[in-house]
């Protein structure tokens, strides 16, 4: 489906289910396919919509490109939706949408999952190894940029022993609009340090992540946890960074119980 937003933006999405809304906000560079084994495991406990960001997937490639741009484009999404507060439930670059929108849009949020993740900005060596991406995709293309990054991006245990789903993620990753990769780097590069959000976190919270996850290892899950007042921890073995598309089963335990105990917050 598409919703077609203020200034002409469309966002491609999918919705299924029903009962408590939950927004999905894919990662770095990936589309709403992430989500597949959520919507197709839990459509019966909530009511999933999993848009394609601003330059991913099926949305408009267009920018302008920032943290704080996507975080207002998803509040005009549920807008258009009359969706008024909701679960949101983001995976890496969507978890730091997800601080964009407590920023900008806090009384949309009933509650938060905030999955393989970190509140911290970039390091100037990081901000670096950015830009030198943004050349690569400009001189090589996505598909040099997924051939690099799709190892780390998933666990060792699903590296070794499931190349389909690897072969699968890095088609994922490279069919991402050149356009959209290149401004998303440039926003993640120029996002604030949300750390000093952590403790003002009211809303019940889920963090979760791989134990073999390598670009955000499960201390800095562990120490993220602890900063955010009503959180509980979930580290889930033999997945990485994707650990949605990695362990979707495993994902669903832990996201249909954290959802369950909402009924009675
Ligand atoms: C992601 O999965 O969204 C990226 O790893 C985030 C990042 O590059 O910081």
């Amino acid at each position: 489906m598409i919703a077609l937003l203020r200034g002409g933006l469309e966002l491609a999405y999918e919705e299924s289910g029903s009962g408590i809304p939950v927004l999905m906000v894919h990662g770095f560079p990936h589309n709403r396919t992430l989500w597949e084994g959520q919507i197709n495991g839990l459509s019966n406990y909530a009511h999933f919509v999993a848009p394609d960001l601003r330059g991913f997937g099926g949305s408009t490639s267009a920018g302008p490109f920032s943290l704080d741009q996507y975080a207002d484009d998803l509040a005009s999404f549920l807008d258009s939706l009359e969706l008024q507060r909701v679960v949101v439930c983001g995976l890496s670059m969507g978890g730091y949408i997800a601080f964009a929108m407590l920023r900008r849009h806090r009384a949309r949020i009933r509650a938060l999952v905030l999955a393989d993740t970190r509140a911290t900005a970039d390091t100037a060596e990081a901000r670096e190894q950015r830009m030198r991406l943004i050349a690569l995709v400009e001189e090589q293309g996505v598909d040099a940029l997924a051939e690099r990054q799709v190892r780390a991006s998933v666990g060792r245990s699903t590296f070794e022993q499931r190349p389909q789903l690897t072969e699968r993620i890095r088609r994922m990753m490279s069919s991402a609009p050149a356009a959209g990769v290149v401004g998303a780097l440039r926003a993640m590069a120029e996002r604030p340090d949300s750390s000093a959000l952590l403790g003002t976190i009211d809303v019940p919270t889920m963090v979760v992540g791989g134990l073999e996850d390598e670009i955000t290892p499960p201390d800095e899950l562990r120490l993220l946890a602890e900063s955010i007042p009503r959180s509980r921890l979930e580290l889930l073995e033999r997945c990485g960074h994707l650990c949605p598309m990695e362990r979707p089963a495993a994902f669903n335990h832990v996201l249909g119980e954290f959802l369950g105990t909402l009924l009675y917050d």
